[in-house]
This record gives structure tokens, sequence and C-alpha cells, in this order.
């Protein structure tokens, strides 16, 4: 069964018919040729699949597209642009955070919403003092950015960058 759905996407507005099966992700790839967010498990376990929905970090492999009619979603080609990279997407290049650079995307969306959460106060299962505001420590940036997977290893200059775009 086929359903019209509305995405603003990176501040475009798509419109596009698709089967009621198919998720967010695939309703980006493989119709509307939003290429940015990659699927790596199509499982929820990679990451490489992250984008902003409506301001919140998700898995589009998890998500079926006819639930996101008329949100926005942002992926990586959307946080910023190559005159203009938003601050994540500055520190992982000048941290030299990515090899093949497969996962980058997810990690780039994964850690702008992950900021977002931590400015709002939630508490990650490695917060010590749940009433207390968080600090972004290491500890707290690993486990927070745990969901993103990266086949090249490139975990310290990833929290590495992170912890420059925080400051
Ligand atoms: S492709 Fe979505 S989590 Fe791996
Ligand atoms: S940079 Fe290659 S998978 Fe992360």
């Amino acid at each position: 069964m086929e359903r019209p759905v509305t995405l603003h996407v990176d501040g475009t507005v798509r419109k596009v018919s698709v089967d009621t099966r198919t998720t967010l992700l695939d309703g980006l790839r493989e119709r509307l040729a939003v290429t940015a967010p990659k699927k790596g498990c199509d499982h929820g376990q990679c990451g490489a699949c992250t984008v902003l929905l409506d301001g919140r970090r998700v898995l589009a492999c998890l998500i079926l597209a006819v639930t996101c009619d008329r949100s926005e979603v942002t992926t990586a080609d959307g946080l910023g642009d190559s005159g203009s990279p938003h601050p994540v997407q500055r520190a992982l290049l000048e941290h030299d955070g990515l090899q093949c650079g497969y996962c980058t995307p997810g990690q780039a969306c994964s850690a702008v919403g992950m900021l977002d959460e931590a400015k709002a106060g939630w508490p990650s299962a490695v917060s010590g003092d749940l009433r207390q505001n968080v600090e972004l420590t290491e500890e707290e940036i690993r486990e927070r950015m745990s969901g993103n997977l990266c086949r090249c290893g490139a975990y310290p200059n990833i929290v590495a960058a992170l912890r420059e775009a925080i400051r």
C-alpha cells in the first residue's frame, strides 16, 4: 500500500509516495536520492544512518517513512556546507576524525543531537549525579556516541574532535 509523504529534508520540501513498509532511510536514499545517511547494518546497530528528525537524533533504518510525514529531516548535508561547515563537521576534519568516511555523516548528526541532549540536561548511563548538569567528559562522549560504530577505528580522533566542538 502506497501513501504520500511530505518531508522537509535539509531545508527543501520533498514529496514522495512510499510503500508503508519503507523505512525513512530507504525513502531518503532510494526514493529521494538523499545519500548522506548511510546504510550499514539496516538493523539499528551501527548508527551510520543517523539523522536529526525534528531536531532529535534517530536511526533512519528503524523508522517508517510514513510516520515522518511533515517532519524536518536534517542529514549531515544539511548541518552546514563546504563554505560554512557546522562546528562538529569542522572539528572532525581538523582532528582527522575520519578515515574512509562511511560512518562520518552519522557520527556528525549523532554528535549534534548528543550536544543538544547534554545541553538539555539529559543524563547518560555513566552520569554520576542525575540532578547535576552534565559535563561532557571523554567518558560521557564515548558513552553517548556508543551507538555510532566506526569500522576504521577513528574513535580517539572522533572523541578529540567532539571535545573541541564543545568548547
Ligand atoms: S544502518 Fe541504521 S543503525 Fe545501521
Ligand atoms: S571512518 Fe571508516 S567507518 Fe568510520
